[in-house]
């Protein structure tokens, strides 16, 4: 399985600068890239088809769109589909995203519609789940996760390509705060969504990649992505600068 290495450019960067970074990171990272590492950015949408051109050649570089709707198209003001996403050269959608569901309100259904309709309709969906701190504090991180997955995953077809999905754990009170969960913290929240991947997919639980974000740094990276069952990183502020980026893609 493949060390999937992700950028969240979140609502940051416009077309060209979109561009600058993602072809800067190309010339940092691409010749040096190991076999066993592939490089993902959701840019935000107006770029995306910029940064998509820029990684088109490279191999094991691809991009995503951040959000999509659930429908192919209709009146629905200001969403994008994941047919816009793919002819925009995206391979990736995400889903759940901690700010989609406690900044923009989206729900737990809502999140689980997007994740099964992004696959049915050819993207490759990561879908984020993580906790709140009063969560933590409660005891109730295992309660969460389940929960998040159980109605996230509900309508994912069980044939599903393992390959084509992915979870981020992103534990709320660890994104942009500095405030990295430490290695125990997450290799036990790992270790629970595995044991739930492994309960709804069998076997197939096991190759579905499990990411971790949240702070996650140069300084850090190399020890979170050698913990037992991370597939990969995604990152929001590090990921902003390609002198960063390619650190933590090549760490
Ligand atoms: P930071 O890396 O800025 O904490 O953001 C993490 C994140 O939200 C990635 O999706």
């Amino acid at each position: 399985m493949k060390k999937l290495m992700a950028a969240n450019w979140k609502m940051y960067k416009t077309w060209d600068d979109a561009r600058a970074t993602a072809q800067s990171l190309a010339d940092l990272t691409a010749s040096k890239l190991p076999d066993d590492r592939e490089v993902l950015i959701f840019p935000p949408f107006t770029a995306l088809k910029g940064v998509s051109d820029v990684f088109g050649p490279l191999a094991g570089f691809s991009t995503g769109g951040q959000d999509f709707y659930t429908e192919a198209e209709g009146a629905f003001t200001g969403e994008i589909s994941p047919a816009m996403l793919l002819d925009a050269g995206a391979a990736y959608g995400l889903t759940g995203h901690s700010e989609r569901r406690h900044v923009l309100g989206e729900d737990d259904a809502l999140v689980g519609r997007k994740t099964a309709y992004g696959l049915v309709s050819g993207l490759k969906v990561i879908l984020c789940v993580g906790e709140k701190i009063d969560e933590r504090r409660a005891g109730q991180v295992e309660a969460v996760l389940r929960r998040q997955l159980d109605v996230g995953l509900k309508d994912v077809p069980r044939d599903v390509n393992p390959a084509d999905l992915s979870v981020a754990y992103e534990p709320v009170w660890a994104i942009g705060t500095g405030e990295v969960a430490g290695p125990g913290e997450i290799v036990e929240a790992h270790a629970c969504i595995r044991k739930i991947l492994q309960a709804e997919f069998g076997e197939k639980g096991n190759k579905i990649r499990i990411l971790y974000g949240g702070s996650v740094k140069p300084a850090n990276c190399a020890e979170i992505i050698a913990l037992d069952n991370v597939d990969g990183v995604l990152v929001g502020g590090a990921s902003l600068l390609s002198e960063s980026f390619s650190q933590i893609v090549l760490a």
